[in-house]
């Protein structure tokens, strides 16, 4: 995929008292997003659910990132990192995340994620750290074309 730098480049900040949730079921299949959720993403509720949470991942995002996610996840631990996003006009909102089960009766059911904004300082130690990885594991760097 190609991405228009105009866009791809802008940041979408996300407000301090945004609640952002999402929940999926145990596949990664979005089955809920709030309204917060659509918002920052750029999409309509009916775009995301039925979709792959993959939907919003950024190719800045080293695979193993969330590699440890899913494990944590799997292992019914609550899984808590910073994320880039990708939105629906390819521009880009940062969050910190904590994913977690949700269980009926004992049983997991689902996956939900609820998100806070992250400062500057910790986007731009990530996006540093997040370049290393995709370097040191052999992953694409930035595909952009100016135009
Ligand atoms: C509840 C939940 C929330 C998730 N939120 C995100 C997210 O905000 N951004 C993202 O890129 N992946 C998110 N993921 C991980 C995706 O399912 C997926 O593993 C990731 O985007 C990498 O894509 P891939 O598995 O197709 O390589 C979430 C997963 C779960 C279970």
């Amino acid at each position: 995929m190609q991405y228009n730098a105009s866009e791809f480049l802008i940041e979408t900040i996300v407000p301090q008292d945004e609640l952002i949730v999402s929940r999926t079921d145990l596949n990664g299949i979005i089955t809920y997003a709030n309204e917060g959720f659509c918002e920052i993403s750029g999409y309509s509720s009916d775009e995301l659910i039925g979709k792959s949470h993959n939907i919003v991942r950024h190719p800045d995002m080293p695979s193993l990132v969330f590699k440890d996610l899913w494990q944590t996840i799997q292992s019914k631990k609550q899984w808590i990192g910073v994320v880039k996003n990708l939105r629906k006009d390819t521009g880009f909102y940062w969050v910190e995340a904590i994913v977690s089960g949700v269980y009926k009766d004992g049983v997991l059911v689902e996956y939900k994620s609820l998100r806070m904004p992250v400062n500057y300082e910790t986007k731009l130690k990530h996006q540093k750290l997040y370049d290393k990885m995709r370097v040191e594991n052999g992953e694409k760097t930035r595909k952009i074309t100016y135009i």
